[in-house]
């Protein structure tokens, strides 16, 4: 295959400019909703959608909100860290997953990744847990699940929390059971290049514990986060009581042991309504997902040097991220993203170990804390366009790009073509 690398002075194949799909049945499910002439939010369609979701994924409730990055923050708040704890977290994911413990004054270690899924490493989080450990915060790198079952045991023998963030796990699954329900809380984004959408921003949030359900579904909803003690309401109100929209929650409990302030973290009715339809495409989505990574891994495998990202066997990996490793070395890791980018494949490696990060220096953290993930980070990790949005056509590019742009490496030693 040949011509043009870039269209329109784009590139031929985008990593995600969308990765998920949005089609005729969300436009009809928002039709439907417009035509119903109810409320655009807090209505049916947000409970049909926290009951199908927590239901499809085995939670014991489900709150959807605004973000993904809103998940997390809520996540957090429920742990009420207090001076001294301890929280292992996983360096190699996307900035939102810990950005809320940087507001605690708490001792954070970062735990370094098994080099073949970039995943928390257990034996690593057995040697940093202590008794001060209160939380363990992470992800399911590219939809390839952790391994969760050392991960817990870990977690419950220290009473520690475990917080999944699941926004690239949905549709994989851990031993037949899903990411998201498998520790105490689980954080979703249905963000535009996600799994699924729920129209460009969403998230949900999955609670283990009911007194954590109750705080956030106070919290979201821009009531203070606190202890409510009901009481008579106040002399000075009873008359107008009845039009009061939200007098038993302003006038008839005073909050006491108030630990902050509420927002409004809402998901709309319309993205409710399309995360409906989405959640019925998911099994189609990552079934695409998963036959463009074949088609990947099937022309990777052609060459020395290449190790790929495998869920294992008893898992399922959701390709939210393509991934692979080429162990030649960085220069060649090097030349062979920048032939894939001139070839008109568009790259962005994900993600920069957190533990380098300016915001994270800042805090005593540096190089040498975690030495797979940093050396596989400079040296070897490859991510590839892969999501349904991409056409028989592209993919068939991208395959063709990538097998060139190695076979163009094939000179270099260390990274021979096999077959
Ligand atoms: C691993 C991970 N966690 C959290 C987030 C934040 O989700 P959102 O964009 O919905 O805030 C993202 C991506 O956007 C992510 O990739």
């Amino acid at each position: 295959m040949s011509g043009p690398a870039r269209a329109g002075g784009g590139y031929r194949v985008p990593f995600a400019r969308r990765g998920s799909v949005v089609g005729e049945r969300d436009l009809a499910a928002l039709a439907e909703l417009v035509h119903a002439g109810g409320s655009l939010t807090s209505g049916v369609w947000r409970e049909r959608f926290e009951e199908r979701f927590g239901g499809r994924i085995g939670a014991r409730h489900a709150l959807s909100v605004t973000s993904g990055t809103v998940a997390l923050e809520l996540a957090t708040r429920l742990l009420d860290l207090a001076p001294g704890d301890e929280v292992i977290v996983t360096p190699q994911t996307f900035q939102a997953t810990i950005q809320p413990l940087l507001g605690h004054d708490v001792r954070v270690r970062f735990c370094d990744v098994d080099p073949d899924t970039l995943n928390m490493d257990p034996g690593v989080l057995q040697s940093l847990v202590t008794d001060r450990t209160r939380a363990i915060f992470l992800v399911h790198y590219g939809g390839n699940p952790a391994d969760m079952d050392p991960i817990m045991a870990v977690a419950r023998r220290h009473g520690a929390v475990v917080v999944e963030d699941s926004a690239h796990g949905i549709g994989a699954l851990y031993k037949g059971r899903h990411p998201g329900a498998l520790a105490d809380i689980g954080c979703f984004s249905f963000h535009s290049t996600k799994n699924i959408t729920t129209l460009g921003e969403g998230g949900m949030i999955t609670l283990a514990r009911d007194e954590w359900a109750e705080r956030v579904l106070r919290i979201r909803d821009n009531e203070v986060d606190g202890v409510y003690v009901p009481r008579a309401a106040p002399k000075d109100a009873p008359a107008l009581l009845p039009w009061m929209k939200f007098a038993d929650g302003v006038y008839r409990h005073t909050a006491v042991g108030i630990r902050g302030a509420g927002t409004n973290a809402t998901m709309s009715e319309a993205a409710a309504a399309v995360g409906l339809v989405q959640l019925d495409g998911l099994e189609q989505f990552v079934a695409r997902r998963s036959w463009i990574a074949g088609r990947l891994d099937q022309a990777l495998s052609a060459f020395e040097g290449v190790r790929l990202h495998r869920a294992a066997a008893d898992s399922r990996h959701s390709y939210h991220l393509y991934t692979f490793f080429l162990s030649a070395g960085r220069e060649v890791r090097e030349r062979f993203v920048r032939a894939v980018d001139r070839l008109g494949v568009e790259i962005q490696l994900r993600y920069f170990p957190l533990h380098l990060s300016p915001e994270w220096r800042l805090r005593g953290h540096g190089p040498g804390e975690c030495p797979h993930a940093e050396r596989l980070w400079f040296e070897e990790h490859v991510n590839l366009p892969c999501h349904p949005g991409l056409s028989d056509a592209q993919v068939d590019h991208l395959v063709w790009a990538v097998t060139r742009a190695l076979a163009q490496a094939h000179q270099t030693p260390g990274l021979a073509r096999t077959g």
